[in-house]
């Protein structure tokens, strides 16, 4: 073993050559060494810092690897709001925003002008040269503290080539198509549920608690923004890059200057045909005025700065070969027809399906079996028949109807008044439906069960093992291990997955019961109101639409729902099996002094900023509604009150003045 001194020594030698080699590879894009020989190094790096743990610091590069999984996200507050960009489609867009900022600076500006990357925005914190924090985008005011699993991206240096004090730089964390596609190949092996697209898949990995996914996932990023910098500067914004190069960063090479915006327009069009080379998705250009001091003169409104704008590219399109159509059921009974394709290349997959929606679309765009077609992705796994080429018809083309009666249980098809959708009236004695719904209930945005794709579902549904979501709570390792393709490792990672599942938040599970008319939103909503699946399911119509965005039609759904026989042992047998039916942690909403209250803010208050009061009122379980109307409970009126005042007056509601208020909170928070 070398001394102590001699382990300090070669640690630091090691760590600074394999930043310099992380540098070259995904900065330069020129690797100096072969990934056996990277590789080597840090096999001693990890050696070394095992054998003296005192010497391994966090930004070591062996730290890449993905520690313990957390148990939820900090919130991070960002130095500056991070905006999103205004969009332009077309030439006069482009023509349009040089007049404004031309019109605002009084001379036509520099642009630089560079692709806009398909990913998951983010924010890194580097303090004296050290990566401390790396957070999403969120809603741009507060983000995800995401530090543990962006620091598994080899191309973000956990240090800076030069120490300055303080940095903060805006970019994207994305998957190179290729990657997405090795995923999603090796996802659909294991029949778990693929990702629609490279930036849902860079999404999902970095929001999960574990990084050892993040780390097993090959994830890059490109930096494009100094949000503040301390210790240099820079005078535009293509210094700003060149800066961020020299300081290790990743910062994508595909950017140009342009002095004219009609340049600037006719280089994005290049990028049209040239975006399918690139190994990441674009999914356009960004346009931005290069001279920092004429960006702050243009400033911001409140979403987007008026100094850039975002061209979105036209969605990508192909022609081949309407071959077949065949009819799924979904969870609802939807009869869904989905177009066969000759296999054809688009935006880097080959695609051999895509969806017709209904039949009403398929006879307006009177697209007919053996017809050619196009078809366009816009961002979902599947893509869409946009429009038929009729030239190319040769008068075989046989027109299509959806059958008549479920092509899974034979039950009659009906079609509802005004509803657009065909639908099975088997309900759940059509097996299709059924297994639907098991497929919805384990899904990413429900249970979310790890390596329970639709595939295990459908073969564990087809060997008679489940027959309702909650029979997954009950299986055995000896029912799962005769199955095929089901090793012992796939088994018992199944059964800790399914285990796991039971502590997903209560509105997790609402979404995944499927109840008619509920999406993550309104199952959300439901969840924070009632804070147990009991009271929900005690809960009567007037109740329900008590809550604001509860329509009539989601709360007779809920209702139907818990009516039935076959949803109520549903639940009985997931309370059973020990799944959580209740809110975690916080008091349920019910339960707190101002629950079901329904305030409005007016005037200016003097103790508290608007946003203060509507959380303390949030807090004690009160709503805030931005307009007064008879189911208005408080009208809080501080100095100068505008109209709101007057109609709470006509509409006879409590007014509060600020002295008011506070007694009310006072008395309010006396009984939590
Ligand atoms: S600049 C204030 N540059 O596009 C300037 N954004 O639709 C803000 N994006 O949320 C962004 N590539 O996540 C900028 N080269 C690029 C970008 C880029 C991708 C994303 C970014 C933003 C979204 C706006």
């Amino acid at each position: 073993m070398v001394s102590l001194e001699e382990a300090r020594r070669q640690i630091e030698e090691l760590k600074q050559q394999l930043e310099t080699h992380n540098y070259h590879y995904y900065v330069l894009d020129k690797p100096l060494i072969s990934d056996w020989e990277y590789d080597r190094l840090m096999e001693q790096l990890i050696r070394l810092e095992t054998q003296y743990p005192q010497l391994l610091t966090p930004d070591s590069p062996s730290q890449r690897v993905g520690g313990e999984p957390l148990k939820g996200f900090e919130t991070v507050q960002h130095y500056h709001p991070l905006l999103s960009l205004g969009n332009a489609f077309n030439l006069g867009d482009f023509r349009d925003f040089n007049r404004r900022v031309t019109a605002a600076l009084g001379r036509t500006p520099e642009y630089v002008i560079e692709p806009k990357i398909d990913g998951l925005s983010i924010a890194l914190t580097y303090e004296n040269g050290i990566l401390t924090t790396g957070a999403t985008r969120g809603d741009g005011a507060v983000g995800e503290n995401i530090t543990q699993n962006l620091k598994t991206i080899k191309a973000i240096p956990l240090r800076l080539r030069e120490p300055l004090p303080l940095l903060i730089v805006r970019g994207e964390a994305f998957m190179a198509k290729e990657a997405f596609n090795r995923l999603n190949e090796e996802r659909e092996k294991r029949g778990e549920e693929l990702f629609a697209n490279p930036r849902n898949a860079a999404a999902g990995s970095l929001r999960q608690l574990d990084p050892r996914i993040a780390a097993s996932r090959s994830l890059n990023a490109f930096c494009y923004e100094i949000i503040h910098m301390e210790g240099e500067e820079v005078n535009t914004h293509w210094e700003a890059l060149e800066l961020l190069t020299r300081l290790g960063l990743p910062v994508n090479r595909e950017r140009k200057l342009v002095a004219d915006i009609e340049d600037g327009y006719n280089y994005c069009q290049e990028w049209i045909a040239k975006r399918a080379e690139l190994p990441y998705e674009i999914d356009g250009m960004v346009v931005k005025v290069n001279n920092l001091s004429e960006q702050r003169q243009l400033g911001a409104t409140a979403k987007s700065p008026r100094w850039a704008i975002a061209y979105k590219f036209p969605a990508e399109q192909a022609t081949t070969v309407l071959e077949d159509i065949i009819v799924r059921v979904g969870r609802t009974g939807v009869l869904t027809p989905t177009a066969i394709l000759r296999p054809v290349r688009l935006a880097g997959t080959t695609v051999s399906k895509a969806t017709l929606h209904n039949e009403d679309l398929i006879r307006e765009k009177d697209i007919r079996l053996g017809d050619t077609v196009v078809i366009q992705k816009a961002g979902d796994i599947i893509p869409e028949v946009v429009a038929v080429l009729p030239e190319h018809r040769t008068g075989r083309e046989r027109p299509f109807r959806l059958p008549s009666f479920c092509p899974e249980c034979g039950s009659e098809v009906v079609r509802l008044e005004g509803e657009a959708a065909h639908r099975c009236s088997g309900g759940l004695s059509c097996p299709a439906q059924v297994r639907e719904g098991i497929i919805h209930f384990v899904s990413r945005n429900a249970m979310d069960i790890e390596g329970l794709g639709p595939k295990v579902v459908e073969q564990l549904f087809r060997a008679g093992l489940i027959k309702d979501a909650a029979d997954l709570y009950y299986l055995k390792y000896e029912d799962l291990i005769s199955l095929e393709r089901m090793g012992q490792q796939s088994v018992t990672n199944l059964l800790n997955a399914i285990a796991n599942s039971k502590e997903r938040p209560l509105d997790r599970l609402i979404f995944g019961l499927g109840i008619r008319h509920v999406g993550a939103r309104a199952a959300k909503l439901l969840a924070d109101h009632f804070g147990s699946l009991a009271a929900l399911a005690a809960a009567g119509e007037a109740a329900l639409t008590e809550i604001p965005e509860i329509g009539p039609k989601v709360a007779a759904s809920v209702v139907r729902f818990f009516a039935q026989p076959s949803n109520q042992q549903v639940i009985a047998k997931l309370a059973k099996a020990g799944v959580r039916l209740t809110q975690e942690k916080e008091t349920a909403v019910e339960a707190l002094p101002l629950a079901g209250k329904q305030f409005v803010l007016t005037g200016t208050l003097e103790s508290y900023s608007r946003k203060e009061a509507q959380e303390l009122i949030e807090r004690l379980g009160g709503k805030v509604t931005s307009s007064v109307s008879k189911n208005t409970d408080y009208v809080v009126a501080g100095a100068k009150p505008g109209s709101k005042y007057d109609k709470a007056l006509s509409l006879n509601i409590t007014i509060l003045d600020e002295d008011g208020f506070k007694s009310l909170v006072n008395s309010a928070n006396a009984g939590t």
